[in-house]
């Protein structure tokens, strides 16, 4: 392991653990021959049983840290200084459908700022991690993100609205715009692991709008600390307020961000 601080440590401990259980229950919805509420009923309870997990773990080793989970909403903690942000399986729908992309996400924020991240992607086993001024890593692999200058070359990733979710039109302006100057555009349904993903170059960009601190607190960490630009739609860093978010390379991001800005429905 790359980065061996006592902090690391422990979340990457934590997320091993809970991982264990969500692969397992994974294993079963695979085999599910249940009705479609009943395969959202064992998602939902495998979803907060891995919260559970994380929450026992990290508590275990710093017991005053408060907690923003996405199931069990704000705890405060008696350190006001730390924070850990959670989402124990970003990816539900994909999990649901039997799809093997999905991860969990840990961040750290102090006063206000994340300085260390862990996404866990378990059934490819991979392990992203971040920690402020300590470099991005995959595994053992120090983390890059892409050197590809052009758009026609460039590969992003999105989140698409879906059912009641406001910004449909939007939505569909902004792929226009990034779909006409681009290589190609992907949805691949986990936040987390497309910010993981733009850290390792695999993708130069991804932008999405309306998501939540859970599902970037991590994945904004392993952008930056990969050399990566992440900001909000108007340039500036109320990603975690807001839930918009901009994150690409130091050539992408200017472009994407543009483009962006002049995508109307
Ligand atoms: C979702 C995923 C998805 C994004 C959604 C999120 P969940 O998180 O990150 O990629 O487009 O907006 O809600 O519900 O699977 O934890
Ligand atoms: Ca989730
Ligand atoms: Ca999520």
């Amino acid at each position: 392991m790359a980065l061996q601080s006592p902090i690391m440590n422990l979340m990457v401990a934590a997320a091993r653990k809970a991982a264990r259980g969500l692969v397992r229950d994974f294993g079963e919805v695979e085999q599910l021959q249940v009705s479609k509420k009943g395969v959202s009923d064992f998602v939902t309870t495998a979803d907060l049983k891995a919260e559970k997990t994380l929450v026992a773990e990290l508590n275990k080793a710093r017991p005053g840290y408060g907690f923003l989970l996405e199931e069990g909403g704000v705890r405060a903690g008696t350190d006001p200084h730390f924070r850990w942000i959670v989402d124990p399986l970003d990816g539900t729908l994909n999990f649901m459908h039997g799809i093997p992309h999905f991860a969990i996400s840990i961040g750290l924020e102090r006063d206000g700022e994340i300085v260390a991240g862990v996404i866990y992607q378990p059934v490819g086993d991979e392990m992203f991690l971040a920690e402020k001024g300590q470099g991005a890593w995959l595994n053992n692999r120090r983390l890059r993100v892409s050197a590809r200058r052009l758009p026609e070359e460039s590969l992003f990733a999105t989140g698409i609205p879906f059912k009641d979710r406001p910004g449909h039109d939007e939505f569909l302006a902004q792929c226009r715009a990034v779909m006409a100057v681009s290589a190609g555009i992907r949805r691949q349904g986990s936040a987390a692991l497309d910010l993981a993903y733009v850290a390792a170059g695999r993708y130069e960009g991804y932008w999405e709008t309306r998501i939540h601190a859970w599902d970037m607190a991590a994945g904004i960490l392993l952008v930056r600390e990969a050399g990566g630009f992440v900001t909000d739609l108007a340039g500036g860093s109320t990603m975690l307020e807001s839930g918009d978010i901009v994150a690409a390379n130091q050539q992408m991001h200017p472009i994407l961000l543009d483009l962006l800005a002049k995508a109307k429905p």
